[in-house]
């Protein structure tokens, strides 16, 4: 080439794809794989309902759905989402502070993009990775981030958030993902309330990723940003139909916007959100005319409270399984679908292994893993190798933690029993390995 013109990124990979296409190769080799990386309940067999399917098809009877969309979405359903938040009496917004995306993995891009280089949102650590690579690629630093703590169920330390909040100016919002992923930690309503409080003392927006709010079981409740957001903050609600409905191949996410036409800043901010959205002209339309018909549909609240239930039922089993196994630390889930399991660290050495009996694979895992290949990188690549149990490192979930990440998403109870139980025993096997 007449030069050398990729970005050069920032060392940034999304270890729940790359380890996948690992697995995928393994699976090429004939072994047999359980993919416990990745959040989508359709590829772990959720079965969609005749009735939504029903729904989908008499959309794509009507011509408008295969035609563009407005570039903010669809007017009756912005409206029947205004409605829909409006009805609860929290924070008001109109159909024109609603933005559709090609899913919130859009969004996220878009909205970080949408700063200036030197301004940085503060997330959660660890988190969700679409949020801090797009965060990190838009400014080309490391995250700020505030800590939750694996050992006080994954509260978040909000003096450490206050602290970075007061010394670092570059920070002009809050990352919130409620509830959590990878930790399932739901934020109790008094956390939220300071985190508004935080964000007022120093004229801060929020940004909450709401996505699995209506995924919350064991009797844990949390509110809405908007019913509690006041009228003096600004921030932004981001929701999807990824998981709630599950259609995560619909790629349809829309972010809600609280308080605009309050503060300049931000709604030149919303604005130039608004704009690169236009650019690329609309979002995925056959979703967006799809929502009011599922969510009211008469079926719809029953088959999301059975998965709930479903989820509750896989946590507390994940839970009970791995709460005595030693070396680790781990957190009963009340929300979302995920499970996080903490090593021990002090524990942990590069001469840890398990047994990989092919040596083809032994070759092939170990190729992986460069010398300076983080810890639960190599737990999981060995894990891996070993059983063909496929999870994502905590590390990569931008956590100086050494972890991973379980998904309860597995339909066949008996299997996931299995899968546990296994990751138990070599969870232990690993760590004395070294010994
Ligand atoms: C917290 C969180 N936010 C955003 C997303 C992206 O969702 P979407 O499929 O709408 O892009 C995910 C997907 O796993 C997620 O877990």
């Amino acid at each position: 080439m007449r030069s050398d013109f990729a970005v050069t990124g920032s060392g940034l990979t999304y270890e729940i794809r790359n380890i996948a296409e690992i697995a995928n190769y393994l699976a090429s080799l004939g072994m047999e794989i359980s993919f416990e990386n990745t959040g989508d309940p359709v590829a772990k067999g959720e079965v969609i309902p005749t009735w939504m399917k029903d729904v989908i098809k008499e959309v794509i009877d009507d011509d408008k759905s295969f035609a563009y969309s407005p570039t903010r979405g669809i007017e009756s359903t912005r409206k029947y989402l205004a409605d829909v938040n409006n009805k609860r009496g929290g924070a008001q917004i109109s159909k024109d502070d609603i933005l559709f995306f090609n899913g919130l993995g859009d969004a996220i891009a878009r909205c970080y993009s949408s700063m200036r280089v030197d301004a940085r949102v503060i997330m959660p650590e660890p988190t969700y990775s679409t949020h801090f690579m797009a965060e990190v690629m838009h400014s080309s630093f490391p995250p700020n981030t505030y800590r939750l703590d694996p050992y006080n169920n994954w509260e978040p330390d909000l003096d450490d958030l206050e602290r970075k909040v007061k010394s670092h100016k570059s920070i002009v919002g809050i990352l919130v993902v409620n509830p959590d992923n990878p930790t399932g930690h739901v934020y109790s309503e008094e956390n939220l309330r300071k985190i508004v409080a935080i964000a007022e003392k120093y004229d801060l927006f929020l940004m909450f990723d709401e996505l699995y709010h209506n995924m919350i079981y064991n009797g844990y409740t949390t509110p809405y940003l908007s019913d509690i957001i006041g009228d003096t903050v600004q921030g932004m609600s981001m929701k999807s139909l990824s998981k709630e409905v599950p259609w995560p191949g619909g790629r349809c996410g829309w972010i809600e916007v609280y308080n605009s036409g309050k503060d300049p800043d931000f709604d030149r901010y919303i604005n130039m959100i608004f704009q690169l959205k236009m650019a690329e002209v609309c979002s995925t339309t056959i979703p967006q005319m799809a929502i009011p018909k599922i969510l009211e549909h008469k079926e719809y609240q029953s088959y999301l409270v059975e998965r709930v239930k479903y989820y509750e039922k896989v946590a507390t089993l994940a839970y009970d399984i791995l709460k005595d196994v030693p070396y680790v630390k781990v957190s009963k889930p009340n929300g979302a679908f995920y499970i996080t399991v903490v090593f021990d660290e002090p524990l942990m050495n590069v001469r840890q292994f398990l047994e990989i009996k092919d040596p083809k694979i032994r070759e092939f895992i170990d190729s992986k893993l460069n010398v300076s290949a983080e810890n639960d990188k190599r737990f999981t690549y060995n894990l891996l190798g070993s059983t063909g149990i496929c999870l994502v490192p905590l590390t990569s979930f931008f956590s100086p933690m050494q972890g991973f990440r379980v998904v309860l998403l597995e339909k066949n109870i008996e299997i996931f029993e299995k899968n546990l139980r296994i990751i138990a025993k070599k969870v232990v096997e690993y760590i004395e390995s070294s010994k």
